[in-house]
């Protein structure tokens, strides 16, 4: 018997350009937060800790922030890092 559950993912998920929290900064390749959570309660248990190598401005870290997750980046831009530490609680916030 195997304890590995399907995950439940939407057909498809939509997020406006003009949805606020996808609109709180400017990065050029942000993935919408809205987008991300599915795929964490999908493939995480509760309690588990989310990892992004390349945490760009932070949205992987909001979403998981947003549902209730201690999440961990890696980022090579200082910029980026700068932007995702103001980032990441305000998005968790408005998500
Ligand atoms: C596509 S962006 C990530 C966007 C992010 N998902 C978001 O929504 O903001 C990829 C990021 O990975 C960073 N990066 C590239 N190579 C890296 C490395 N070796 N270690 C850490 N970060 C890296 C880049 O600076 C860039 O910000």
């Amino acid at each position: 018997m195997s304890n590995i559950r399907e995950p439940e993912l939407p057909e498809s998920i939509e997020v406006k350009r003009t949805d606020p929290v996808y609109m709180a900064h400017a990065y050029l390749t942000k993935v919408p937060v809205a987008a991300i959570v599915p795929f964490i309660e999908a493939f995480t248990e509760p309690g588990q800790l989310v990892l992004d190598p390349f945490a760009g401005s932070g949205s992987t870290l909001a979403a998981a922030l947003a549902v209730g997750y201690d999440g961990v980046g890696v980022e090579l831009d200082d910029a980026y890092v700068a932007l995702a530490r103001q980032a990441i609680p305000r998005l968790a916030r408005l998500t």
